[in-house]
């Protein structure tokens, strides 16, 4: 069995665990609220990469994984009625464990992470279903007194919907409160961009954790 083919094995592992189809954001007849979109930041790849998988703790070629807490980010792209959108690329991108990124605009002393890959893709199936396998990226200072608590940046696009460009985050960061992007958003909005890091499902890592992150798309009318 392939990775990418566990992933998803995975987030079948989710539905069988009696985990809701509400949930997962597969209600029938509700509305699904848009994922907040929030600033594409400074940090976007710049520099192309052979690796673009959705396992960022790989990187071909190199032996020895990415330093840091293996998380598996699992979710479904939905639609406004909440039904599954196939085919959306879902890039994302974030800093190393170290909370350093691999970009020449950041000025961050923190060293670089020659094993993590820093940037990946995935394009969801019939399901909606989508998945990454990567570390929990490290805070790091956005300014002098401002530091960003962890986050994965995502860029979700597909014909016929608006791209969304958001951030992810993590419940318990005690730099989620003083964080000014995460403070932009209503409470309605925050709630649905942080997510609980719960413990591995089977056939995970022991020591790995898992989220589930949900996204809802704007149809272009
Ligand atoms: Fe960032």
């Amino acid at each position: 069995m392939n990775r990418r083919r566990f992933f998803k094995g995975a987030l079948g592992v989710v539905a069988g665990l009696g985990v809701s189809h509400s949930v997962l954001g597969q209600a029938m007849n509700t509305m699904c609220d848009l994922t907040a979109r929030q600033a594409e930041g400074p940090f976007y790849p710049v520099f192309d990469q052979v690796d673009k998988d959705n396992d960022l703790i790989h990187v071909r070629g190199k032996r020895d994984k990415a330093k840091g807490q293996v998380i598996y980010v699992l979710g479904q792209v939905l639609n406004e009625q909440c039904e599954p959108i196939e085919g959306a690329l879902v890039e994302i991108w974030q800093a190393a464990e170290s909370g350093r990124y691999n970009h020449p605009g950041d000025s961050n002393p923190a060293p670089l992470d020659p094993n993590f890959q820093y940037w990946g893709k995935d394009v969801s199936d019939k399901d909606g279903n989508y998945s990454f396998k990567t570390i929990l990226p490290g805070n790091y200072p956005a300014t002098e007194e401002w530091i960003r608590p962890s986050h994965i940046h995502y860029k979700v696009q597909r014909r016929g919907f608006f791209e969304l460009i958001t951030q992810l985050y993590f419940k318990g960061n005690p730099y989620n409160e003083s964080d000014r992007i995460l403070n932009s958003l209503s409470p309605q909005e925050r709630k649905g961009v942080i997510v609980d890091l719960l413990p591995p499902l089977t056939g995970m890592e022991k020591d790995a954790q898992h989220c589930i992150f949900n996204i809802t798309l704007r149809q272009v009318r």
